[in-house]
C-alpha cells in the first residue's frame, strides 16, 4: 500500500510539472514568439518606430513587422548580403551611405521596394543579373515593406552592418 501511494505521489508530481510548463508556455504573449531578439538588441526596436516611406512621408513599423522582415531577409537575401555586405559585389553593400549613393537612391521604404521588385545595377542603367527579384506573386506589398524596413533599420542601427569587416 505504502509503495503504491508513493508511486501515485510521483505521478501527481510529474503531472504537476507538466501542467506548470504547459501553463507557462500558454501564457507567453503571442507577440513574444514572433519577436526576434536581434530586433530588440541590435536594432533597438521595442515599440513601433517611424521609417521614411518616401522623402517626405514616414510609416510606422512594429517590432513584430521588423522581425518578419528579418526572417524574410535571412531566408532569401542573407546568402549574398551577410551582415549587410554584398558578397558578389562588395562595392554595393546595404549600408546607409551606399543606399543613399545609388542611382536612384535606395534609402526609403518605397525606393527599396521598387528596387526589390526590379533590381538594378548600382548606377541604375541596367537590370541586375545578380540580385534576387521579388515579384508580388512571391511577397505581398506588406511583406516586402517589412523586409525593406528591416534593411533600413539595420543600416541605421546594426553594429557593423554593410561594412567589409563582418
Ligand atoms: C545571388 C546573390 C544575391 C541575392 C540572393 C540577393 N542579392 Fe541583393 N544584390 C546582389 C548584388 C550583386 C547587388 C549589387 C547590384 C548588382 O551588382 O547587380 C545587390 C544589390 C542589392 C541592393 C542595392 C544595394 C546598394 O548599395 O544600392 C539591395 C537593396 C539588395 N540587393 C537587396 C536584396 C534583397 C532584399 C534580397 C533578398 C530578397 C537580395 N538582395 C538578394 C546580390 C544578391
Amino acid at each position: 500500500m505504502r509503495t503504491d501511494r508513493k508511486a501515485m505521489g510521483g505521478w501527481w508530481k510529474v503531472l504537476g510539472i507538466v501542467l506548470v510548463i504547459w501553463a507557462g508556455v500558454a501564457v507567453v504573449p503571442v507577440q513574444a514568439a514572433d519577436l526576434d531578439p536581434y530586433v530588440v538588441r541590435y536594432l533597438r526596436v521595442t515599440e513601433a518606430i517611424e521609417l521614411p516611406m518616401t522623402g517626405d512621408r514616414s510609416q510606422s513599423f512594429s517590432p513584430v513587422q521588423l522581425s518578419e522582415g528579418k526572417r524574410l531577409f535571412e531566408g532569401s537575401c542573407k546568402n549574398c548580403h551577410l551582415g549587410g555586405a554584398t558578397l558578389p559585389d562588395p562595392t554595393a553593400p546595404l549600408s546607409l551611405d551606399a543606399l543613399r549613393g545609388a542611382t536612384p537612391p535606395r534609402d526609403t521604404i518605397a525606393q527599396l521596394v521598387a528596387f526589390m521588385r526590379q533590381p538594378m545595377t548600382y548606377d541604375g542603367t541596367e537590370e541586375s543579373v545578380w540580385c534576387r527579384q521579388v515579384p508580388d506573386t512571391w511577397m505581398s506589398q506588406a511583406q516586402v515593406e517589412n523586409l525593406a524596413a528591416f534593411i533600413l533599420r539595420a543600416a541605421e542601427k546594426a553594429p557593423g552592418w554593410g561594412t567589409a569587416d563582418f
